[in-house]
């Protein structure tokens, strides 16, 4: 019944520039990380009921390359927004039934339903962040948890965006204007849960989940996602903070507008020895059996 794709030819969904970008910092992230599932989760590839959940799973690229790489692996991804899923034809061409998705709210009261309650090995969760606040991250650890069969594995890899900022590794290299693209992103974020991250061994312990462990990540330490990085704070944050807040920010003081400010940011992008430290977790809990 199921059909698999041994070889990295699946093609990209949707030619997105936001799907793009996605499949772009995926690769980055796997690259810094070296691993899609942490080696502390046991997976039995040869098991034919192994199912895998990618929670706020965006393009699906993660879940797409789980099902790569598990032939027998039943693969199901959520996201509140369908935009970016692969098409079903395309889908349905590589991976036969094994792969679906799901437009679905991880934060919904009442979670994802009976019919994929308890029904998950492993389920996985990545870069939800900047997507929720206060009381909602109780609510997604919780509905993931419910998702999970007993002695199955929930993976959450997220970062504290308020963690970001501006390091070097050579004297009088010039930050200023990006200096003030990380100050507005944290005047943006100043709304939003920041610490939460940090929180989630506490939450996922009081959602029931035993032998959590969380690893904080210095990503700056693998060049390509210091370069990825660098460039996403430089040309994509911007964007993404004009589109949330409906207006760009001005006044810089010093004659400069928003374009210059960008422009300026790039520039200083180009120099040797800069870049942005940022803290990313990836937290691990087992449900018991
Ligand atoms: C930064 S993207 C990460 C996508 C994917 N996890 C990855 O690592 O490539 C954040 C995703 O969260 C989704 N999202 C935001 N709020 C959500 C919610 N309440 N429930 C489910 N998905 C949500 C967005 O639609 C987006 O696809």
């Amino acid at each position: 019944m199921s059909q698999t794709n041994s070889n990295d030819s699946y093609p990209l969904p949707r030619d997105t520039s936001e799907t793009d970008r996605l499949n772009e910092q995926h690769k980055c992230l796997v690259g810094a990380f070296g691993f899609h599932i942490h080696p502390s989760i046991s997976v039995t590839t040869e098991k034919h009921e192994f199912r895998v959940a990618d929670v706020a799973c965006g393009s699906g690229i993660w879940l797409t390359e789980i099902a790569i790489q598990y032939p027998h692996a039943q693969c199901d991804g959520f996201d509140i927004s369908d935009k970016q899923f692969p098409s079903s034809s395309d889908l349905t061409r590589h991976f036969g039934t094994r792969v679906h998705f799901h437009a679905q709210d991880a934060t919904a009261e009442g979670g994802y339903g009976k019919a994929f309650e308890g029904q998950f090995d492993i389920v996985a969760v990545r870069l939800l962040h900047i997507s929720i606040a206060g009381a909602q991250w109780t609510r997604a650890v919780q509905n993931a948890v419910a998702l999970l069969k007993p002695g199955g594995y929930l993976q959450w890899i997220d970062w504290d965006p308020h963690s970001a900022h501006l390091v070097q590794s050579r004297p009088l290299v010039k930050h200023a204007a990006i200096d003030k693209l990380l100050g507005f992103f944290k005047q943006f974020l100043g709304a939003l849960d920041t610490g939460a991250t940090a929180r989630l061994p506490e939450e996922m312990r009081t959602a029931g989940l035993v032998d959590v462990r969380s690893e904080l990540w210095a990503l700056d330490a693998d060049l390509g996602w210091r370069e990825y990085f660098l460039k996403t704070i430089t040309t994509v944050l911007p964007d993404v903070i004009v589109k949330r807040t409906g207006q760009a920010p001005g006044g810089a003081g010093d004659g400069m507008n928003w374009a210059g400010i960008k422009a300026a940011a790039q520039e200083e992008g180009k120099q040797e020895g800069l870049w942005v430290r940022t803290e990313m977790w990836c937290h691990v809990g087992k449900k018991p059996l």
